[in-house]
Order: structure tokens, then C-alpha cells, then sequence
């Protein structure tokens, strides 16, 4: 590594990079966007020129093998996200990689083994719990203010319009569970603070086999559950609620929160609420920049890829539930 900013590159043109990540590595204290790479040398040269990226290549190999770069951000189709992890591992590059981190928790183990054997460091891009309020709202539980924690529900939908989006191909681990029910599995073991026993799930599949719409239940220790829904073809909600004994704290648009303020609310029944307000952030931002901090300082990262294939445990297995109509399956 040399000088005080991570080199980052980035793996293809995806509207995630475009609309979010990369310009967050490029506004970030610690980092700078160097190369991105497609696998058309046209869309890569375009992209870089529209975006301010310096360098551009037509295909990934490429960027992998160019020596200036310390980091590579990789948001490409699930189903590629170990191939492309385990190769950047093994020319020494850090990987920041996008959620779900693999295909299920084998791979996310394998991608972890190849991190460690080459000593770079991997994460997956759960954003989200990078945002100052997620650390708050487990602090209001854990300060006793919605009583003693019972369940978690929380709902992560939107309407998919185009028809050949990644989302809907089963060769590139599309379906509603593995692109946004992946968020509500990941904030109920975080909230809850455990891993679940047991799960079960009810789906609706495509022509192709994918999950359109998936309901899911997850049993923890001391029998607190959580439930939760997640669809490529319903109006966009998403929404979390961590309720008690005695309250339920709600936290609206609680995964893509924006960066203007943001709300908490404390709702104690019959219509009593009180709501608390947090100040806004670049989530995003703050993501990419605990990242370089780690690399750059030789830190551990605060999510490991052990992290990302607990959750991958909890998808495969309501997958398994629900492809057996809704029985218990052990997680
Ligand atoms: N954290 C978040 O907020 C967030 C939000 C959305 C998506 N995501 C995640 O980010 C990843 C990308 O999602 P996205 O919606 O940004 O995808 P996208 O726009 O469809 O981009 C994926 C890119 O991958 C490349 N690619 C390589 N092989 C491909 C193939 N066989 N089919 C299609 N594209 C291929 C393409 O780039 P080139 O043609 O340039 O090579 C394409 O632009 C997914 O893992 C998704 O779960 C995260």
C-alpha cells in the first residue's frame, strides 16, 4: 500500500456503482476511484469519461492485473460474486463486494478462505448498518425502552419493471430473498443479536423459478421471532419494527434511508408516539470509508465474510422451506 488514500477499481458499469458507491468513493476522505472495467471497452470508456474515472478497461482480467490498484469493488450479478472475489484475492487486492455476498454460505466460506490466504480483506456491502441509526435503535432496545424484545418485523419490497433484469434470472442468483429479503434476514439477526434456530418460508416463483414474492419466520433463542416480507412486484416499502413488552420502535425507510435526517419513532400503544430524529448520512459513504481506514490501518473490518455466510445459512434455509411449501427447516 503507499500514501494515505485506498486505490479502489471498480468491476463493471452497475447502476449501484454508478447511482451510489462509486461516487461515494470518490467524494470519501480515504479513497479514489482509479479504473473501472466492463466487459465491452466502449461502455468501459464511456462510463469512465462520464463519471471522472481515470483509467478504463474492457475487461475485468484487466483491471485485476493493473498493479496501482489496492481495491476493488465488485457489484456485479450474484452469481459472479465468488469467480470475481476468490481472483481479486488471489492478485492481492482488498474486496468490497456486494450483498448477498455469494450464492450461499459454502462459497461465502471458500471467498473467506481465499481472503485470508492471500491477506486481504473482504466484506460484503450491507450498507444500511452503517447508518448512525442502526446503532441507535439497538441501543433503545438494549436500554430496555421497548420492555424485553419479542419480535422483529420488517419488509423489504418494490416493483421490478424490466423484464431482462438480473433479478430474474435463476443463473445469476436472482429472486426477491437473495436481492432484498437478504436485508430483512440481516437486520433481524443483527437486532435480535443471535442466530435463528429455525426458519420457514412461503413463496410465489416465476416461469424461471425465481422468487417473486417470499414471506419468511425466523425462530431465535428464547422463541423471539422474527417476520418478514420481501417482492420484486409490489409498490416499494421497506420498514423495520423491533417490538416488545412494553413498545415497538419503528423505523421507516429503514434500509435506503437517504441522507437527510431521519426518524425513530417509540410507539406505545393507542396511538402514543414519540419520535426521535437522527441526523443524516451518506451511508454509502461511511461504508467505503470504514473500509479504507481498515485496509489503510491494517484493521479488522466490523463485518466479517464469517458474518455474511451466517446470513447466507438463514437464505439457504428458508429456500429450503420454501421450496418444500412452508415446512421448518433448521437453520
Ligand atoms: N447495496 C445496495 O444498495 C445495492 C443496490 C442494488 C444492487 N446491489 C447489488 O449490486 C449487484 C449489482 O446490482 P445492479 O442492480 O447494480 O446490477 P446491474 O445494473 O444489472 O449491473 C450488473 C453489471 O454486471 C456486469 N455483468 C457481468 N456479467 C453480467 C451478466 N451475465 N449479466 C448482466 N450483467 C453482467 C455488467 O457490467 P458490464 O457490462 O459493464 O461488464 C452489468 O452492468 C448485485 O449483487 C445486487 O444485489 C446492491
Amino acid at each position: 500500500m503507499t500514501g494515505d488514500r485506498l486505490r479502489w477499481g471498480v468491476l463493471s458499469t452497475a447502476n449501484i456503482g454508478r447511482a451510489a458507491v462509486n461516487p461515494a468513493i470518490q467524494a470519501s476522505r480515504n479513497g479514489e476511484l482509479l479504473a473501472v472495467a466492463s466487459r465491452d471497452t466502449e461502455r468501459a470508456r464511456a462510463f469512465a469519461e462520464n463519471h471522472g474515472i481515470p483509467r478504463a478497461f474492457g475487461s475485468y482480467e484487466e483491471l485485476v492485473a493493473d498493479d496501482d490498484i489496492d481495491a476493488v469493488y465488485i457489484p456485479l450479478p450474484n452469481g459472479l460474486h465468488r469467480e470475481w472475489v476468490i481472483r481479486c484475492a488471489e492478485a492481492g487486492k482488498h474486496i468490497l463486494c456486494e450483498k448477498p455476498l455469494a450464492l450461499n454460505a459454502a462459497e461465502c466460506l471458500e471467498m473467506d478462505e481465499a481472503a485470508r490466504a492471500n491477506g486481504v480483506h473482504l466484506m460484503e456491502a450491507f450498507m444500511y448498518r452503517f447508518h448512525p441509526r442502526i446503532e441507535r435503535v439497538r441501543a433503545r432496545i438494549a436500554g430496555g425502552d421497548i420492555g424485553v424484545l419479542r419480535m422483529i418485523r420488517s419488509s423489504f419490497t418494490f416493483k421490478l419493471t424490466r423484464p431482462d433484469n438480473i433479478r430474474w434470472d435463476p443463473d445469476l442468483g436472482g429472486g426477491a430473498l437473495m436481492d432484498v429479503g437478504c436485508y430483512c434476514v440481516n437486520v433481524s439477526r443483527t437486532l435480535v443479536d443471535a442466530e435463528p434456530i429455525e426458519v420457514q418460508a412461503f413463496a410465489k416463483w416465476t416461469d424461471r423459478d425465481v422468487d417473486s414474492e417470499l414471506v419468511g419466520t425466523l425462530r431465535f433463542p428464547d422463541d423471539v421471532i422474527a417476520h418478514f416480507d420481501c417482492a420484486l412486484t409490489m409498490e416499494r416499502n421497506e420498514v423495520v419494527e423491533a417490538a416488545g413488552t412494553d413498545g415497538v420502535v419503528v423505523v421507516p425507510s429503514a434500509f435506503l434511508p437517504g441522507t437527510d435526517e431521519v426518524p425513530i419513532h417509540l410507539d406505545r400503544g393507542r396511538g402514543a408516539r414519540e419520535t426521535e430524529t437522527v441526523a443524516g448520512h451518506d451511508e454509502y459513504l461511511l461504508m467505503v470509508e470504514h473500509f479504507a481506514d481498515a485496509v489503510l490501518n491494517d484493521r479488522p473490518l466490523r463485518y466479517s465474510a464469517q458474518e455474511a455466510a451466517a446470513n447466507m445459512r438463514v437464505i439457504e434455509a428458508l429456500y429450503r422451506s420454501a421450496r418444500n411449501g412452508g415446512r421448518p427447516e433448521s437453520v
